[in-house]
């Protein structure tokens, strides 16, 4: 099985952030969304990946083929416009050849193994096995109804939702699909809709099975779901020191990258920095994510991601995103945490 995995798009939501790199490579956590996609992919039998770019993804290209840990094959596929999730199976026809495949949307983050997934689809052989989770907001995704072991319609952000079960952004499908999505026409927004596709197989009498899922999940789609996902995967970040830390006391998990040092801090673990930063005289977290050669004087910062290379002194930031090379500075420090979203290269002094 091969997985046709999507970094095409142009990441709107996420801007400015998406203005200097897509949305597949910001950072959070402690490496870009990208790489926890490809470590869970990883832990499967697939060893081919599709790999669907848009046409700010010439980054992607670059790194994944100078950084390749998990031995993967990958074929990359240019995608000029956003013309729909189904748009790029038919662009992708040739490379997934007729082999089944997994398909996976590059903004999801998912906490379940894919492996016992794999295992189900391969024994059961459905036409497509979808993964279901309630939500409380079904109207901004897709949403299955469903009867028994079958799914018995799916509609793409529907005004009125018939069910609270959102199709995550991870598909498994047979060479069937190729068939429906040569079947379908535009949506209303103009998109060739993976949801259409379905539908198809639906109507035509297809096997379109579900599991059900309970667990974490998020579309990384806002600033929202990118704060949050980055509190989700600092909970699970392992405690390393390879910095040095002078006169700081450390409270819960510190990841500390090479060459990097902290003094006269207190750090409210999770908290993970990259390699080369500088930090003084500050009090970093809970839920802090720091890039490399970043570096911060006299900061308080929680629950927030800061890029590379960016510059902090003076301020108290909650729930925050810092695009690469930022400098912010205030010559007066207030103890009341504030929000900001910088894109890359701006610079803020007040
Ligand atoms: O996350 C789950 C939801 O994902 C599903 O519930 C919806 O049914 C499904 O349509 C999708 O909705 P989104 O509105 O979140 O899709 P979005 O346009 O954000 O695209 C998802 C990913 O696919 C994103 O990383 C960009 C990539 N993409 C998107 C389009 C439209 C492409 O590579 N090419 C495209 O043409």
């Amino acid at each position: 099985m091969k997985a046709l995995l999507l970094c095409g798009g142009e990441g709107t939501r996420l801007r400015p952030f998406t203005h200097t790199q897509p949305k597949a490579l910001l950072p959070i956590g402690y490496q870009p969304i990208l790489f926890y996609i490809l470590d869970a992919l990883a832990e499967t039998a697939i060893r081919e990946v599709v790999i669907i770019i848009g046409p700010n993804g010439t980054p992607i290209r670059a790194l994944l083929q100078q950084t390749n840990p998990w031995g993967f094959k990958f074929t990359f596929i240019s995608q000029p416009e956003p013309l729909g999730l189904a748009h790029t199976v038919l662009l992708a026809r040739a490379a997934l050849g007729d082999d089944s495949f997994l398909m996976y949307l590059g903004d999801n983050i998912l906490a379940e193994p894919l492996r016992p997934l794999i295992d189900r689809f391969t024994q059961e052989q459905p036409d497509a096995l979808l993964l279901l989770r309630e939500v409380k907001n079904p109207r901004d995704f897709g949403v299955a109804q469903v009867d028994g072991a079958r799914v018995r319609q799916v509609e793409e952000k529907p005004e009125q939702p018939r069910s609270n079960l959102a199709l995550v952004g991870i598909y498994l499908f047979s060479p069937t699909i190729h068939h429906a999505v040569s079947k379908i026409k535009p949506s209303r927004r103009g998109e060739l809709e993976i949801t259409d596709a379905i539908q198809q197989l639906i109507v035509e009498g297809k096997n379109v099975a579900y599991h059900r899922i309970t667990g974490w999940w998020k579309d990384t789609g806002t600033f929202t779901d990118l704060l949050a996902t980055n509190q989700y995967l600092l909970k699970k970040a392992t405690p390393a020191q390879y910095g040095t830390v002078k006169k700081t006391p450390i409270n819960g998990v510190l990841a500390l990258g090479k060459g990097s040092s902290l003094k006269n801090c207190l750090v409210k673990g999770p908290v993970c920095i990259g390699a080369g930063c500088r930090i003084n005289g500050s009090v970093l977290g809970p839920y802090l994510s720091v890039g490399d050669g970043v570096e911060i004087t006299n900061c308080s910062l929680s629950r927030s991601v800061v890029f590379a290379h960016a510059q902090l002194k003076g301020v108290t930031l909650i729930n925050s995103i810092l695009g690469e090379r930022v400098e912010i500075s205030s010559a007066h420090r207030k103890e009341e945490p504030f929000s900001l979203l910088v894109g890359a290269d701006s610079i803020l002094r007040f």
